[in-house]
């Protein structure tokens, strides 16, 4: 094991917060929830309390008010020296607030998560009701007392289960003590696997809950955030902070009206149909659809060390196009960063936050059945009018790096796992084929790329702020009128567009 790998990365990370402000050094007053007193008088001398307040919550709440608070950082611990398959037990069970994070309201998008329980909403959760989703998961997961413990029953694609495991350990050590005690079943594939219309009519069984990446309309998965936020190995595709970071930077390079004024596509077209036929409005001797299509062969880029695969060199071009993979597609996010004009081919399958995205005001909708034309369509418009092509990319790409940071990322996983709790009937406890699992567990015995992520993600002091505010469900009405009001503009589009093409028809 090379030690100064992880002090190298470790100084990165370190780097990377104090430029996102979270800096590990901070003058403020801060409030301290500490459950033991004992630590607080080891607390107090250390960090040079000047004066301490009352308490006027039921719990042993302080504030303390300091010249400086040194933020400490507990990296991951490879020569760690437990017995084999523990943990270690000196990451702290609580977390210290920052007294200036008075919780702000979360993006919209969170509002989501009432929705993706409701069917469990009247009845609760029952073991019954989960164990039935054991035919449907790769994994279960358990936490009791704020440790994870995994069951392993099927291996899915590449090391997904892995990642999406790494991310909830990573949640634990952001918020310690505060996700409560559950039991989960995971999914890790492309496709949803808990089929609506399965569990309709009146003698309907429940329907088993299971999380997994997306979900559409005829199914009842619960959306998750998907295994590359904490990085995609197989592919280079470094943690979100990162990638986010980096095309951030990417932007900079070029002025939106600098860029190429063309609608650019770069992927793998073998994994859906409508990818292929998106290759067809690539630009040919005979028609030029407006269309900048380019195919990546995973193996041969491999062999070129992924040096041209990066997607903070992918913002070039005014116009982007999200299509779907053999589901949701993890580009969505890379894509709608870049500050272009998303062109986004309708899709059938949602992410956990697309769903509070509107058309013609975070990106261009493109009709699944008439993709070349309605592509020709929007960067003509777009170059005609760059002023508005102009701030809908800006508005996708704001959307994304303010409201869909790591810290979101978090706090949805928080809120999500903390109202799935809030619904289980029963006392979760860990199996006897369980595991318990943590950070050094996991990374400490990986290799290369693998591990390199995980140490780049790794989250290494507790949150000094709590997570944002969940907002309330939608009203019925309410969301059905969301839902029509993206429809009439998606409507609105389709109607210019047939216009523009039959007056081009007139005209020959
Ligand atoms: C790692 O753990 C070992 C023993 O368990 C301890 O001696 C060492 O100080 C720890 N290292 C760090 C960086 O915490
Ligand atoms: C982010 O979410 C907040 C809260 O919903 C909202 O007020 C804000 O406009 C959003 N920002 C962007 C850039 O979409
Ligand atoms: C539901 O169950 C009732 C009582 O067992 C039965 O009469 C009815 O036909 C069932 N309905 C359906 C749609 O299966
Ligand atoms: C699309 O056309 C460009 C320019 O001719 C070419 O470089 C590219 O390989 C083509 N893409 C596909 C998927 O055929
Ligand atoms: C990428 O790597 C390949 C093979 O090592 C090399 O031939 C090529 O010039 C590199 N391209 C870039 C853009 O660095
Ligand atoms: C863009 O402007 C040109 C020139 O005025 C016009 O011929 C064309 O129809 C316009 N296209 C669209 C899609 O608005
Ligand atoms: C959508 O369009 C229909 C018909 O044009 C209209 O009656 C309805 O009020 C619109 N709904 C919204 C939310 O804009």
């Amino acid at each position: 094991m090379d030690d100064s790998f992880h002090v190298g990365y470790g100084s990165q990370i370190h780097n990377f917060f104090s430029k996102f402000g979270s800096a590990p050094v901070k003058r403020s007053a801060s409030i301290t929830v500490i459950l033991f007193f004992s630590s607080i008088i080891v607390l107090i001398n250390w960090l040079d309390v000047s004066v301490i307040l009352g308490d006027p919550f039921p719990r042993t709440i302080f504030s303390i008010i300091r010249k400086q608070r040194v933020k400490f950082e507990i990296p991951l611990n490879c020569s760690y020296e437990g017995l084999p398959g523990t943990c270690p037990s000196n990451y702290p069970l609580t977390i210290e607030l920052d007294e200036s994070s008075s919780a702000a309201a979360c993006p919209e998008y969170f509002r989501w998560i009432h929705q993706d329980l409701k069917p469990w909403k009247s009845t609760g959760i029952t073991r019954e009701m989960v164990e039935r989703g054991r035919a449907h998961a790769h994994f279960r997961l358990v936490i009791v007392n704020g440790k994870a413990y995994v069951e392993n029953y099927i291996k899915p694609f590449q090391t997904r289960d892995m990642f999406t495991i790494w991310g909830i350990l990573q949640l634990l050590r952001l918020y310690p003590g505060m996700v409560p005690d559950l039991e989960l079943m995971f999914w890790c594939e492309d496709r949803p696997v808990v089929r609506k219309r399965l569990y309709q009519g009146p003698n309907a069984t429940a329907p088993p809950p299971v999380f997994h990446y997306c979900g559409n309309k005829n199914a009842l998965d619960i959306v998750f955030p998907d295994w590359t936020f904490w990085g995609w190995a197989e592919t280079n595709i470094r943690p979100w902070m990162q990638t986010l970071m980096a095309i951030k930077e990417g932007n900079k390079r070029m002025n939106w009206i600098d860029r190429i004024p063309y609608a650019f596509w770069k992927g793998n077209p073998k994994v859906a149909p409508a990818r292929e036929e998106l290759m067809n409005c690539n630009i040919s001797d005979e028609f030029d659809w407006k269309a900048r299509l380019y195919t990546l062969d995973w193996s041969k880029i491999k062999k070129g060390g992924y040096n041209d695969t990066r997607l903070e060199d992918q913002c070039t071009h005014r116009y982007k196009i999200y299509v779907e993979g053999i589901a949701w597609s993890v580009s969505e996010k890379y894509i709608m960063a870049c500050d272009s004009m998303t062109l986004l081919v309708k899709p059938n399958y949602h992410d956990f936050f697309i769903r509070s995205m509107v058309p013609m005001q975070h990106y261009w909708p493109i009709n699944n059945n008439n993709k070349c034309r309605d592509l020709k369509f929007a960067v003509e418009w777009g170059n005609n009018h760059t002023d508005v092509a102009l701030a809908i990319g800006k508005a996708g790409s704001e959307f994304i790096h303010e409201n869909l940071t790591m810290k979101y990322v978090y706090d949805y996983m928080f809120h999500l796992l903390s109202e799935y709790a809030k619904l289980l009937k029963f006392k979760p406890e860990v199996p006897p084929g369980a595991t318990e699992v943590c950070s050094e567990m996991k990374a400490c015995s990986e290799k290369g790329r693998w591990k390199k992520f995980m140490v780049q993600s790794l989250v290494k002091s507790p949150s000094d702020k709590l997570p944002c505010r969940l907002p309330p469900p939608y009203e019925p009405p309410e969301l059905k009128a969301f839902l029509d009001r993206k429809k009439n503009i998606s409507k609105k589009v389709q109607k210019w567009e047939s216009q523009y093409w039959e007056s081009l028809n007139k005209k020959q």
